[in-house]
C-alpha cells in the first residue's frame, strides 16, 4: 500500500512511519524540517521510506507530490503545534494548520484517495474542563481557548464538509498529550520531554501556574496502534485518543521522580531535589482536561495499555541513551 505522511520527520510522524514501513507500506514523507529532524527517520529511510522536503502551505508543491505518489492513505500530521505561538502569530498558525490542511484535502480529492487521517487535538479543542464533564466525549461542543485549538477544529470541519460534498473519506483523531521517545524538549508542548531532560540533567523544573492543572497523557506506542487501526476502518468524524484520566503537572513530576529513581537506583543527581519552581500561568492553557476514549474502544477496539509508570521509564531511558550518543546535545 502507498501511504503519504506529512510531518513524518517529527515525533509522532516518525513513529508512524516506522510502523507503516514495518507493515510493508511504501511510505513517502513530506516535511519542511521546521521542528522535525531527518535523524528521526534514519531507520525508516534505510528501509526504503522516501523523505521529500517541502512546505504544505505551498499548493503547487503539495499537488505535485500527491499526484506523483498517488497514495491510498494520507496521514496528515504536519502542523504548527504550539499553543503560545498560535496566540502570538495567529496568521501563521492558520496558514499552516488551515491552509496547509485544505491544500492536502484538495490535492487528495483530485486523486481519489481512499482515506485521509487527520491529527487533531483533544487537549486544546474542547476548551476549559471546568465547563464540561470530564473526561470530555466527542459529543461536547468544542470551545477552544487558543488559536491552535481553533485551527485544528477548522481542519476537522473542512473534512466534515468534504464528506458531505464529495463523500471524502476521513477521520479526525483527537490526541491527548502524547509522550515517548524522540519527543523534542525544545518546544513548549512536550511536558514529559522537557521535564525528563531536566530530571536527567539534575536540574529543577519550571512549572507555569500552580501545577494543579491536569492533562491526559497517552504513550506513543498506544497512539500509533490507534492511528493504524483507524486508518484501516471507515470510522468517521472525531475520535478521542487519550487515557480518560486527569494527571496534574505536580503528579507528573512525582511520577517522573519515581521513574528516575527506578532507572538510576539513586534518583535524581545528588545536590538537586527535582523540586518545581513556579512561574506565572500562560494564556490559552486550560486548567483541566481529560478525554474519554470510549468511542475508540467501541469502534476501533482500542484501549491504551501503557500507564505512566511504564511509559515514563521508557521515555527517560531513551533520553539518556540519546544524550550519550549525541555529543553536541
Ligand atoms: N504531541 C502531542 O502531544 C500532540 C497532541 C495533539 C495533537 N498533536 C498533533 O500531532 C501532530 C504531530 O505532532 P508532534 O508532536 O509529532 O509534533 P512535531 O513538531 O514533532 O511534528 C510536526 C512535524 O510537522 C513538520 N511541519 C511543520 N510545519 C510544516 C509545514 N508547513 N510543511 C511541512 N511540514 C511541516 C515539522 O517539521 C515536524 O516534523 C501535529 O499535527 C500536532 O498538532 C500532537
Amino acid at each position: 500500500m502507498k501511504t503519504l505522511v506529512t510531518g513524518g520527520a517529527g515525533f509522532i510522524g516518525s513513529h508512524l512511519t516506522d510502523a507503516l514501513i514495518a507493515r510493508g507500506d511504501e511510505v513517502t514523507v513530506i516535511d519542511d524540517l521546521s521542528t522535525g529532524k531527518p535523524e528521526n527517520l534514519e531507520a525508516a529511510l534505510a528501509r526504503g521510506a522516501d523523505l521529500i522536503e517541502g512546505d504544505i502551505t505551498d499548493r503547487g508543491f503539495v499537488d505535485e507530490v500527491v499526484q506523483a505518489v498517488k497514495p491510498s492513505t494520507l496521514f496528515h500530521l504536519a502542523a504548527q503545534g504550539e499553543v503560545q505561538r498560535s496566540i502570538e502569530q495567529p496568521s501563521f498558525d492558520a496558514t499552516v494548520n488551515v491552509v496547509g490542511t485544505v491544500n492536502l484535502i484538495e490535492a487528495s480529492k483530485n486523486i481519489g484517495l481512499d482515506r485521509f487521517v487527520f491529527a487533531s487535538t483533544g487537549g486544546a479543542i474542547y476548551g476549559e474542563g471546568g465547563r464540561i464533564d470530564l473526561p470530555a466525549t466527542e459529543q461536547v461542543t468544542p470551545e477552544p481557548l487558543c488559536q491552535y485549538g481553533l485551527s485544528k477544529l477548522a481542519g476537522e470541519q473542512y473534512l466534515a464538509l468534504y464528506r458531505r460534498m464529495y463523500m471524502f473519506n476521513s477521520v479526525s483523531l483527537r490526541f491527548g498529550n502524547v509522550y515517548g521517545p524522540r519527543q523534542s524538549p525544545k518546544g513548549e508542548a512536550g511536558a514529559v520531554a522537557i521535564f525528563g531532560e531536566l530530571l536527567l540533567a539534575g536540574q529543577n523544573p519550571t512549572v507555569f501556574g500552580d501545577g494543579q492543572q491536569t492533562r491526559d497523557f497517552v504513550y506513543i506506542d498506544d497512539l500509533i496502534d490507534a492511528i493504524l487501526t483507524a486508518s484501516r476502518t471507515d470510522v468517521e468524524g472525531p475520535i478521542n485518543l487519550g487515557s480518560g484520566e486527569e494527571t496534574s503537572i505536580l503528579g507528573l513530576l512525582d511520577a517522573l521522580r519515581e521513574a528516575g529513581h527506578a532507572l538510576n537506583g539513586d534518583g535524581p543527581r545528588a545536590g538537586t531535589t527535582f523540586e518545581p519552581q513556579f512561574d506565572r500561568g500562560r494564556p490559552g492553557e486550560v486548567k483541566r482536561i481529560s478525554i474519554d476514549p470510549s468511542r475508540a474502544a467501541k469502534e476501533l477496539g482500542w484501549n491504551p495499555t501503557t500507564p505512566l509508570a511504564k511509559g515514563l521509564p521508557e521515555t527517560l531511558k531513551s533520553i539518556g541513551t540519546h544524550k550519550q550518543t549525541t555529543p553536541s546535545a
